[in-house]
């Protein structure tokens, strides 16, 4: 049985007393969420508060980017040796939002996932078709492409290490949820690709569902065979919504 993850994608939202209230929300509801783990991925700047907060709780945290250099002159840039001395668990990668506003190409997204996952981080790999694509029947090739694209770098047992998330762009940020039928079907397909390459790694990688995951329709993506979990963007900043999908998850 693979273990149910909720992560809260915070994007560039909060501040550092909106956080401390989301927090405080978050743990004080936690003990209700049986058995899902629980992660939120705060802007970078506020990684210290939330280590300082989330300490001793159950609540692990992660980074929304990181850097595929080391160190040294990249101005602006944060480096996956920074993420570890804040024990970061999780850190997102390749976010629609990366690739369409900043240009990540799949390239750069495999080589931040092989960065994550030299430094112990855990990747979460976020792979997910555009409308145009979607309408153009090709949702099944791009999901592929963007994913062989790790494979090829890392090879298919890296992808044991990390969290892959399935999310349709024109589900983010929109309200528009995909149906979990169109959600179960590509995080079906996602995971036969895999067990072509290597049965193990696919019974064993967790596949979230992400794009306007709330607290209304939490439940029935969380039921379906090949969910296991959610990146929650918006529904993730009031404290009752995210701990009712973590709920949902178990
Ligand atoms: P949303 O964002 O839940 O606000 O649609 C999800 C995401 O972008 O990870």
């Amino acid at each position: 049985m693979r273990q149910k993850l909720v992560a809260g994608n915070w994007k560039m939202n909060g501040s550092r007393a909106s956080i401390k209230a989301l927090l405080d929300g978050i743990k004080q509801g936690i003990a209700t969420v049986e058995s899902a783990e629980v992660a939120v991925c705060p802007p970078y700047v506020y990684l210290a508060d939330v280590e300082a907060q989330l300490q001793g709780t159950p609540v692990v945290w992660g980074a929304q980017n990181l850097s595929t250099e080391a160190s040294g002159a990249f101005t602006g840039e944060i480096a996956s040796s920074m993420l570890q001395d804040f024990h970061c668990k999780y850190v997102i990668v390749g976010h629609s939002e990366r690739r369409s506003l900043y240009g990540e190409d799949d390239a750069m997204v495999a080589s931040k996932f092989a960065v994550a996952r030299a430094a112990g981080l855990k990747p979460i790999l976020c792979v997910g078709e555009s409308l145009d694509e979607r309408e153009g029947g090709v949702t099944e090739a791009v999901v592929a492409r963007q994913l062989d694209a790790v494979i090829a770098l890392e090879g298919v047992a890296a992808l044991a290490d990390g969290v892959i998330a399935y999310e349709p762009v024109w589900a983010i940020g929109t309200g528009k949820t995909a149906s979990p039928e169109q959600a179960q079907e590509v995080h079906q397909f996602i995971r036969q690709r895999i067990a072509e390459q290597d049965a193990a790694v696919a019974e064993k990688v967790q596949i979230l569902y992400g794009g306007s995951m709330n607290a209304a329709n939490a439940a029935e993506l969380l039921t379906q065979a090949d969910i296991d979990g959610g990146l929650i963007g918006g529904a993730s900043l009031k404290s009752e919504d995210f701990l009712t999908i973590c709920r949902a998850a178990g």
